[in-house]
């Protein structure tokens, strides 16, 4: 349709009316009143397990821990109760992570024990605490003044290559699996991989055909499929083969900082297409690239704004890290100081986007609410077409020298 003079005079007009009356809200945040603010990725349960051996008795979340004489001292400490509540953090994602050199030993042994620390703090803080594994369950806890408390897995390894473990994960209330962590899996390449520096080698290039059925069962159950810490080939083929949105439960923008953790503008428009969402990373090592030791909450605005001006508004959410680093920028010492980075996106620079209530409540996590609901609807379509439970196995060879702690061949073809 050709558009007439006057219509576009009219249509001008009416863009630049509404452009006076777009929502702003008094401080920025101020929308986290409203919205839960989402956190996709805390490592606090690695701490339990490195520091007091999961012991919760050994540990006071309900004290703030910047001034006790040990947590106080730690490094990667960043997260309590006080200061969670202090953030408004609204839901996070706690994630049962162990270490690469767990792979093909004692990975799922470990990973259980991570998820069960996460259950058991859970229980034991009633009062601020609530196990969601829904978008439902995450507005049911946020409406009742808890924080919504996710369980995540971090790390392919931590499936030790068998589709029965990831069905069983899913039933112990995983939402999301990150594909990789910082080693390759006998399917799929690690970041590290793309950095000739590093010494990991690319062994896959991307996702091997049981790669590719590991994100097609984690479609089928529900699980989300998150490509922080994989390989970019990794990024590319799982977006392609996955039928649901895909995240990036804790990366940043890789235009602003040339980092191999954080996400090219290329994947940033497949994640775009896909309906995904980019959770930024707050490590200052991902964050500023030139200064790491400066780094400031600034430089983490300049992230967001990137992936905003990339990817769109509605593909932008906060993963911030905490207790997985021990370096974080000036402004966002700790999890308390989440509403100064909402305060400082409503106060934007000229340069910079302006960020409505509407476009931070979507950062905030109506984003990830968003993605999580298309998860949840594409298992119901997959279980409406009775699409059954894959029964692949990794073959032998691909394990190479790792069979070491296998006693059968029954679960490698
Ligand atoms: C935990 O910390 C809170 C807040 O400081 C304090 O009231 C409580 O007594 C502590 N609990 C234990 C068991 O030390
Ligand atoms: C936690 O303790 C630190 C150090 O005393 C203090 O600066 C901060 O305001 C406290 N935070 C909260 C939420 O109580
Ligand atoms: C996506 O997958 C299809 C079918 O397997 C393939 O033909 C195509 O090349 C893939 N695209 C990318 C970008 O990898
Ligand atoms: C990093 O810090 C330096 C100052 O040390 C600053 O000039 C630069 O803009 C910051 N941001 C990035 C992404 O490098
Ligand atoms: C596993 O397969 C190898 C050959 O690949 C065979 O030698 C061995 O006996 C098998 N072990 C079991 C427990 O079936």
């Amino acid at each position: 349709m050709r558009v007439q003079a006057p219509v576009l005079t009219c249509l001008l007009g009416a863009t630049l009316v509404a452009g006076l009356f777009i929502r702003r809200p008094a401080r920025g945040s101020d929308v986290l009143y409203s919205v839960p603010l989402i956190d996709g990725h805390n490592d606090l349960p690695y701490n339990l397990r490195s520091l007091v051996k999961n012991q919760l008795a050994n540990f006071n979340f309900s004290a703030n821990l910047s001034d006790d004489p040990y947590w106080g001292n730690v490094a990667s400490s960043f997260t309590d109760l006080p200061r969670l509540r202090a953030g408004r953090v609204g839901a996070q994602f706690w994630v049962a992570y162990v270490g690469c050199s767990s792979q093909f030993k004692d990975a799922v042994e470990q990973t259980l024990e991570q998820v069960d620390v996460i259950k058991r703090l859970i229980n034991a803080y009633p009062d601020d605490l609530q196990l969601a594994t829904s978008a439902n369950d995450i507005w049911k806890a946020f409406n009742s003044g808890k924080i919504a408390s996710l369980i995540a897995v971090e790390g392919g390894h931590s499936l030790d290559n068998r589709l029965a473990i990831l069905r069983l994960m899913h039933e112990l209330g995983v939402r999301y699996v990150t594909l990789t962590h910082s080693c390759n899996t006998p399917w799929g390449d690690s970041s590290p991989a793309d950095d000739i520096n590093s010494g990991v080698p690319a062994e896959h290039n991307g996702l091997t055909d049981y790669g590719k059925v590991v994100v097609k069962e984690m479609n089928r159950l529900g699980i989300m499929v998150d490509l922080s810490h994989v390989a970019y080939k990794v990024m590319v083929d799982a977006i392609n083969v996955s039928v649901a949105p895909v995240i990036f439960s804790h990366s940043s923008a890789y235009a602003v900082c040339s980092h191999h953790r954080n996400v090219r503008d290329d994947v940033l428009r497949m994640v775009r297409d896909n309906g995904g969402i980019v959770m930024v990373n707050f490590y200052s090592g991902f964050i500023n690239c030139t200064n790491a030791a400066d780094a400031t909450l600034d430089d983490v605005v300049d992230h967001i704004n990137h992936i905003r001006v990339v990817a769109g508004v509605d593909h932008v959410g906060i993963g911030s890290d905490y207790d997985g680093v021990d370096r974080v920028p000036t402004g966002l010492e700790d999890v308390s100081k989440y509403p100064d980075l909402f305060d400082r996106l409503a106060n934007s620079r000229p340069w910079e986007p302006e960020w409505s209530t509407e476009d931070l409540e979507k950062l905030a996590g109506l984003n990830l609410i968003r993605v999580l609901e298309e998860v949840e609807k594409v298992r119901d379509e997959l279980a409406a077409q009775a699409l059954k439970p894959y029964e692949e196995h990794l073959a032998k060879a691909d394990l190479g020298d790792n069979t070491r702690c296998i006693t059968d061949n029954f679960s490698f073809s």
